[in-house]
């Protein structure tokens, strides 16, 4: 009897435990705008909940492993989990969920945590996690020399791994290139009726407009915002591709959008993505200027981490450059390893000025953003 009561309690705790994670990674597809049409728990991760051995990462006779909570949800960062586990045998366990839910779990957890490395698509984000003390320097002298230094927190908490652009997706049959110039334009008369964007809800738009506060102050942006919302083509809906296809759609002529997802659309197994892909082109906005807004995908290495070799390990494996052009050939990302080999779409795309890295900014203007996003009627 009381085994039974037992092995029932066991299985209600993992019942428990594995709605926990799929709830995590429902919440999560916000963080990176759903584009991923995967399960939650990356294959890597084989499906289990608990990360073993995290208690005892160096002592010998123990499994070796590295415990990855994750906001991300691209099918390429599994294939590099495998390929690791390959290469050095150190298990890789990824927990999903998004950005703002792992680190709440991070903190929750202290001393007892299990997580290892925290890897998110935001550079505000991975400031915050820093600010919010869940987070150690990484030492390596591998990772130094791969990874410029405006790619990564000026004490090395975070790690960058790839960047991209929220670049300006235009109809190539009503726009010609020319005409477009920066963000701050599309709020003038000329695009009215037809700019489109997600939602304000979205941490893209959120950090887009950090970035732009930081450079040009609240008033400016104020202006910007309540400009954006008039020349809007329609209500916000949908995330980043939605807008191109409602380019290609005639519904408006620019969209704001994340590079990568041009990348996607390009390769996609629809037949009618692919058209979207033909029918638009890229324009990188503020090139005379303050340069295009670029956003980050970072580790970071979690403070009261059991593995922290491991997790190092998986830092310098991951701005390798083999690693790196896999990432960007299979997610369209920017490698921050300049020895990686880009994708030919993202060489087509030549060289781009970018926003001068501002990453804590992204995070500090957060509220501000959302709050004058709110008061411009962004929905
Ligand atoms: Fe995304």
């Amino acid at each position: 009897m009381g085994g039974s009561i037992k092995k029932a309690g066991f299985l209600l705790l993992t019942l428990l435990l594995a709605l926990s994670v799929l709830a995590g990674c429902g919440a999560g597809s916000g963080s990176d705008g759903g584009s991923q049409s995967q399960s939650g728990i990356s294959a890597a991760a084989g499906g289990g909940q608990s990360a073993t051995g995290g208690d005892s990462g160096g002592s010998a006779g123990k499994e070796q492993v590295v415990n990855v909570y994750s906001a991300r949800h691209y099918d390429v960062d599994a294939k590099l989990y495998e390929q690791f586990e390959q290469e050095t045998g150190i298990k890789v366990n990824v927990i999903e969920g998004s950005a703002n839910e792992l680190i709440e779990r991070i903190k929750r957890e202290g001393e007892s945590t299990e997580a290892d490395l925290f890897i998110t698509v935001d550079g505000g984000i991975l400031s915050t996690a820093k600010k919010e003390g869940i987070l150690q320097p990484v030492e390596s002298a591998v990772i130094d020399s791969r990874v410029p230094e405006r790619y990564r927190d000026p004490d090395n908490h975070w790690i960058g791994l790839l960047t991209r652009a929220r670049i300006i997706a235009y109809s190539k049959d009503r726009v010609r290139p020319e005409e477009l110039s920066t963000y701050e334009d599309l709020a003038s008369e000329k695009w009215k009726g037809k700019v489109l964007v997600r939602s304000s809800t979205h941490l893209y738009n959120q950090s887009l407009v950090a970035s732009l506060i930081a450079i040009e102050g609240e008033q400016k942006v104020e202006e910007w915002a309540k400009g954006i919302v008039a020349n809007m083509a329609r209500d916000p809906e949908g995330g980043d591709r939605d807008q191109a296809k409602a380019v290609v759609a005639g519904i408006g002529d620019v969209a704001i959008m994340n590079s990568y997802y041009v990348g996607h659309l390009s390769r996609s197994a629809d037949p009618e993505e692919r058209k979207v892909f033909e029918q638009i082109g890229v324009f990188f906005p503020n090139q005379q200027t303050t340069g295009t807004h670029i956003n980050i995908s970072g580790a970071g290495l979690v403070k009261h981490s059991k593995n922290k070799e491991n997790a190092v390990k998986l830092i310098e494996f991951l701005t390798g450059k083999e690693a790196q052009t896999l990432l960007s050939a299979e997610n369209f990302e920017f490698p921050v390893n300049s020895e990686a080999e880009l994708p030919e779409l993202l060489k087509s795309w030549g060289e781009f000025k970018a926003q001068e890295a501002n990453w804590a900014a992204l995070g500090e203007y957060n509220q501000l953003a959302v709050q004058i996003m709110n008061k411009a009627g962004w929905k």
